[in-house]
């Protein structure tokens, strides 16, 4: 096992909890969904733990916590980014910024759930001894939250999205996106771009239909 590389990916997956943590007080306080609020408080409460004990295993393994990998920036970078949709989802209505408040934690907690996954599938790669066994101890406490933490994420931001299709939340207001700013000046269709109707197409979806590829080509006789 390369120590270097595994205390290199610690210090990232404990970026990708300190970002969680950090996106759970930010979601968590602007929920009005009780169910919402509640699990987000608990999941913040449990990736605030799942933090001390990264520190603890990067401890263990003879590392610095205190260190910051190349990939634990590049984590930092990406969870800056959702949170700075937060921000543009700021002026649309209580349903769809709600959502997109969650859509942001089933991002985080995807790749949270990942990091527990290969830490669950190091453990079987390791000979017996203290690593193995203080990997061991981390993942038997938390890779059973990271399994609830994902499953309810999908499966609430589905339940979110039928209601609000099928009326059961106030319709959002049509002229929202022209108050979405995410700077004093600056309209998010300036940032992105939408296809809103056939005038205002992305330049990708005006491009002709993928070629037929080779084999498939010979099968049908082409
Ligand atoms: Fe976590
Ligand atoms: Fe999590």
């Amino acid at each position: 096992m390369n120590n270097e590389v595994v205390l290199d990916k610690l210090s990232e997956f404990l970026m990708v909890e300190q970002c969680g943590w950090q996106l759970y007080r930010v979601v968590g306080e602007r929920a009005s969904d009780p169910e919402l609020h509640e699990r987000y408080e608990e999941f913040g409460r449990e990736t605030d733990r799942h933090r001390t004990i990264l520190t603890g295993l990067i401890r263990d393994l003879g590392g610095d916590p205190d260190y910051v990998s190349p990939t634990a920036r590049l984590a930092q970078a990406k969870s800056e980014a959702l949170l700075a949709s937060a921000l543009v989802a700021g002026p649309l209505g209580e349903a769809e910024r709600e959502a997109n408040d969650l859509e942001n934690v089933l991002l985080a907690e995807t790749k949270d759930h990942a990091d527990w996954e290969l830490l669950s599938k190091l453990i079987e790669q390791l000979p017996t001894g203290k690593t193995k066994t203080a990997i061991e101890a981390a993942v038997a406490e938390v890779e059973p939250q990271e399994d609830e933490h994902l499953e309810w994420a999908q499966t609430k931001l589905a339940t979110l999205g039928l209601q609000a299709i099928m009326g059961q939340t106030s319709p959002p207001e049509p002229d929202r996106l022209e108050k979405c700013v995410i700077e004093p000046d600056l309209k998010i269709k300036q940032v992105h771009p939408a296809p809103m109707d056939k005038r205002n197409l992305l330049e990708t979806a005006k491009l002709p239909a993928a070629e037929p590829t080779p084999a498939s080509r010979t099968s049908t006789g082409a």
